[in-house]
């Protein structure tokens, strides 16, 4: 089939890259003519395992391909995904629509022949109401449907996530559109992928209600290891005991810092907005909103009492600062309210992230970043694990810090505390 992706961030490039290399024909469209002229050197925008080869070979079959020219690809194309950013709104809970308006208007100059119109980027319910009406503004005739096909795709595991979905979830009730749409996702339905069929508004709820659902397990977590710690058992005993009962599942109930990134803030905040708009009130997301804005606050308590609560001058190292690991994304990650406070209170701090420096903390004095993880642990007071990258796992605490009473603050229990009393390591993990 011959598809084009609206917007080449992490939604639109990894599935249009994965929809070539199922055979079907990509244009993928970007306004940032310096993005496109990259994409074509092969060089990828974001930090994302295996996309850049993916990229490369599907570019180098045909089937993938680059533009700026957004008409030329609206008009060669069956299936139109819209793939743009959806932020939320400087002070508001809702999100910014401006760009998912701006490429519909657009789509409807073009549309000659009949078109499925694709919003995969995470929209608010309703919003592809809001688009078919802007089309039956500008285009002649209703030779065109909208329906709603969001995406699951985790950063670090996008592609893995692509070909092996659990559900393809199309809002739409028209007969014609279905029948397209499980003929292109058909490769990834005959290897036991679920064709969920549901309303256009049903599907975009679907996307918020996983997301919000996950950042409620993982907050949920995350507030038993603030119980855990008093009553001293170790969290993770409870995550796999509870776990293991499938009704409740072991995935995204371990606990760890605040939970970041660009979609679950962004769509439990989205969420109840729109429940406000239908005079709905979500307590239980709200409460996860507060309880995870709260989380750093309770972290940084703990750090500061690891410290005796003389925090001036003391050198804390962070081994990791993004929002998870196998990503460079530093969006609404936990360090970037952490680390902050910590130099407020006088502390001097280093970091070192397996994807590199971080420009996010230029504004900042007293921090420095370490090309490796031995100089950035070397003399440190403190050494937090803030992110589960799999270079921190196996450490060698006793080598890697010239002070013997080094504290190590384990903020996602990757490492084992019997190991760390073995080793005489002053470890504190979270929960435990
Ligand atoms: C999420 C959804 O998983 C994905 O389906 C959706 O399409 C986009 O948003 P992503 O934001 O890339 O994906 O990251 P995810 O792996 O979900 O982690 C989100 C946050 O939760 C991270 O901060 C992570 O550290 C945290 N997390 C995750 C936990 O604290 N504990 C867990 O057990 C799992």
């Amino acid at each position: 089939m011959k598809l084009c992706m609206i917007g080449t961030g992490y939604v639109g490039l990894v599935s249009g890259v994965c929809f070539a290399d199922l055979g079907n024909d990509v244009v993928c469209v970007d306004k940032d003519i310096f993005k496109i002229n990259k994409l074509k050197k092969g060089i990828i925008p974001i930090y994302e395992p295996g996309l850049s080869e993916l990229v490369k070979k599907n570019y180098k079959s045909g089937r993938l391909s680059f533009t700026t020219n957004l008409s030329e690809a609206i008009k060669n194309s069956q299936v139109i995904f819209i793939c743009v950013g959806t932020p939320t709104k400087k002070n508001s809970n809702a999100a910014d629509l401006s760009q998912v308006f701006y490429v519909a208007k657009e789509i409807g100059k073009f549309i000659k022949s009949f078109k499925i119109i694709v919003t995969k980027s995470t929209v608010p319910v309703t919003t592809g109401d809001k688009i078919e009406k802007i089309l039956l503004k500008n285009a002649k005739r209703k030779n065109f449907s909208v329906i709603s096909n969001p995406e699951f795709l985790r950063e670090g595991d996008a592609i893995n996530d692509f070909f092996f979905p659990d559900r393809i979830v199309i809002g739409t009730s028209d007969k014609r559109t279905n029948k397209l749409m499980h003929s292109l996702y058909a490769p990834l339905l005959s290897k036991g992928a679920k064709y969920v069929n549901s309303s256009r508004r049903g599907a975009e709820l679907i996307k918020y209600a996983s997301n919000a659902f996950l950042a409620t397990k993982i907050t949920f977590i995350n507030e038993l290891a603030n119980l855990s710690e008093k009553i001293g058992v170790n969290i993770e005993d409870i995550s796999i005991g509870m776990g293991l009962d499938k009704r409740i599942g072991g995935r995204f109930l371990r606990a760890g810092p605040a939970y970041g990134g660009s979609c679950f803030p962004k769509d439990t905040r989205a969420i109840v907005d729109t429940a406000k708009e239908f005079k709905t009130d979500l307590s239980i997301i709200k409460n996860v909103i507060k309880s995870n804005e709260n989380r750093s606050k309770i972290l940084l308590n703990r750090v500061s009492k690891l410290l005796k609560n003389k925090i001036k001058n003391k050198r804390i190292t962070f081994l990791g600062v993004t929002f998870k690991a196998n990503t460079d994304d530093m969006r609404e990650s936990s360090s970037l309210v952490m680390i902050p406070s910590l130099i407020s209170k006088g502390a001097k701090i280093k970091y070192y992230d397996p994807s590199g420096y971080k420009k996010d903390f230029d504004k900042f004095k007293n921090i420095s970043f370490s090309e490796n993880i031995k100089s950035a642990c070397i003399d440190a007071d403190m050494i937090i694990i803030h992110t589960e990258w799999n270079d921190f796992k196996a450490l060698n605490f006793k080598k890697l810090s010239s002070k013997k009473n080094v504290i190590v603050y384990d903020m996602r229990n990757i490492l084992s505390p019997d190991k760390m009393k073995k080793d005489k390591i002053n470890y504190f993990g979270i929960g435990r």
